[in-house]
């Protein structure tokens, strides 16, 4: 009979559990705005054991500065950041060192210019929003330091990210890879107006940003062969990274603490035997 109750009882928790977990679950609309569902692709850091491919990440960081820099700033990122992706202290500050800052005001009361230090975050594009989108047709180019979080449908939800959906931030990461592969013509009879263009998986399909992605726009450093694919995969690798810097460190501890629960249950569980044995002693 008790036994029956507590069955009962885990069976409930079961259900209640199933049932939010899939309540939670971003539907596709959620996920990509209005736009068509983004294919899953197969990451590096899918997985509880996933982690960051750091040559992939290298080569997104190389992409976006020479490509994307131009229009998006990342400004959550510094330097510094970047030997988390497998840069050296002496390649950060060359690539810091490349950048113009303007610091100050100085001892005159100036502001002044100069080179980027590892603490420095990358640099802006833009003066200010306005100017940003001035340039650009009306619409500002985002930040891209959240931008995986921002299009994965789930918000910041720790349940979704964690629990109903082990792989929730990866459908950021496969929307980004699919807008940058997704510039196409338009089907028969959509009209697509002057100085924007036409992308599949863009929510509304018309999007202000031109493709900014064309076969051999950079030349890798790592002699990798620099496809419009093999960029758009770097790049989210890239972007995925830099919205959740401290994921592998959220899933070692997560398997730590499922390898102490299953021990603790183990324990447990002897224990129980031991204390409801009919040995007598
Ligand atoms: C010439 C300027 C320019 C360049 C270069 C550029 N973008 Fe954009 N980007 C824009 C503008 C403008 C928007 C806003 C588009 C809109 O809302 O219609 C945008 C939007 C985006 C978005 C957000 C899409 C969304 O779902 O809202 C992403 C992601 C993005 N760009 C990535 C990139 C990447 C990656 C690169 C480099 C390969 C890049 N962009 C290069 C101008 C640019």
């Amino acid at each position: 009979m008790k036994n029956k109750t507590v069955k009962s009882a885990l069976l409930g928790l079961a259900g209640v559990a199933l049932v939010s977990a899939w309540a939670l679950t971003p539907t596709t609309a959620e996920a990509a705005g209005a736009g068509v569902k983004p294919p899953s692709q197969n990451w590096s850091f899918n997985g509880i054991f996933g982690t960051f491919d750091r040559a992939s990440a290298q080569r997104g960081f190389q992409v976006y500065k020479e490509v994307c820099a131009s229009c998006h700033g990342m400004n959550l990122i510094a330097y510094r950041h970047l030997q988390q992706i497998g840069f050296s202290k002496e390649q950060v500050k060359v690539l810091a060192a490349e950048a113009t800052v303007i610091d100050g005001p100085n001892d005159e009361g100036e502001m002044f210019e100069r080179p980027g230090r590892p603490s420095d975050t990358l640099p802006e594009p833009f003066e200010n929003k306005k100017a940003a989108a001035a340039a650009n047709n009306g619409k500002a180019p985002p930040d891209l330091s959240l931008i995986t979080k921002a299009r994965s449908g789930g918000g910041d939800s720790i349940v979704r990210f964690s629990i109903a959906q082990p792989g929730g931030f990866a459908l950021g990461a496969d929307y980004i890879y699919a807008l940058l592969t997704g510039y196409d013509d338009p089907p028969e009879g959509f009209d697509v107006p002057d100085g924007v263009a036409y992308n599949t998986y863009f929510p509304g399909h018309i999007i202000a940003m031109a493709n900014p992605l064309s076969e051999d726009a950079v030349e890798y450093t790592d002699g990798t062969k620099a496809t419009v694919e093999q960029m758009a995969w770097d790049l989210s690798t890239f972007f995925a990274w830099a919205a959740e810097p401290e994921l592998e460190e959220r899933k070692r501890l997560g398997v730590k603490v499922m390898l102490f629960l299953l021990v603790l249950t183990g324990m447990l569980y002897a224990l129980k035997r031991q204390v409801w044995s009919d040995q007598k002693h």
